[in-house]
């Protein structure tokens, strides 16, 4: 992270960090706003001695609140959340959201799954009419890696959504690795029309771990704005 952050992305991290009480179980997010807002926590956490409990959505929020001073526990010592706060790639009008630009949305949607209240943090280049212009991510396991690109690209057809690109993540030009161990596929959809039907049609092929389609997950999206201002969505 630059110096200086985003300042639409750190006005959308103060307002939900103003959501933290003394006391609090969290889930961190990954990203570079849920990086941000980690950051602010920190020196809230601190600037007021409060007593928190963490859980991170990948090792390099882990990292990255440790190094903080924050208490990073994992998902099983906390169990059960009060509040996460993580970023998003993607949020359309009913808070259906896209995730996993940075690999993390399998152990982003346990955590978000494991929480009273998931609240999104974004700036207002995220908010869409419609899902699918953001490739969306597909955790798969490596065993029957082309198998399970070939049972997506059917799952695909049988939605009429045939004729896009099914792409495997690369970092450098090695497959990217999850925290998990898995690799990720990026569907290239530019519109999903029926998020649920899509979301039901991924899950129930066995090779995907998980998708990047949180529906009914989150419960506020705050978006920052460059002047600082934000708006709540819920
Ligand atoms: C991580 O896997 C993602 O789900 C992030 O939450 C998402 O990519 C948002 O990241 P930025 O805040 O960096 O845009």
């Amino acid at each position: 992270q630059s110096s200086q952050p985003d300042p639409a992305k750190l006005a959308a991290a103060r307002a939900a960090v103003a959501l933290v009480e003394d006391g609090m179980k969290l889930g961190l997010g990954t990203g570079s706003t849920a990086s941000i807002m980690v950051r602010e926590l920190a020196d809230r956490a601190r600037a007021e001695n409060l007593s928190l409990r963490c859980a991170a959505t990948s090792k390099a929020t882990a990292d990255l609140a440790c190094d903080l001073g924050l208490k990073v526990e994992t998902l099983d010592e906390v169990r059960w959340l009060d509040l996460t706060i993580d970023g998003a790639d993607e949020v359309d009008p009913d808070l259906h959201l896209i995730k996993g630009g940075g690999g993390a949305h399998l152990r982003e949607k346990i955590v978000a799954a494991a929480s009273d209240r998931m609240v999104v943090i974004a700036d207002p280049g995220k908010i869409v009419d419609q899902l699918g212009a953001f490739p969306l991510p597909v955790e798969v396991l490596q065993f029957g890696f082309e198998t399970t690109r070939t049972l997506i690209r059917r799952a695909l057809a049988a939605l009429d959504m045939e004729g896009h690109d099914v792409m495997q993540r690369l970092k450098d030009s090695d497959p990217w690795v999850t925290d998990e161990g898995n690799l990720i596929l990026d569907l290239h959809l530019e519109v999903i029309h029926d998020p649920v039907a899509l979301a039901h049609a991924l899950a129930a092929i066995p090779g995907v771990v998980e998708h990047g389609l949180f529906l009914g997950m989150c419960d506020l999206a705050i978006i920052g704005k460059a002047d600082g201002s934000v708006v709540e969505l819920n």
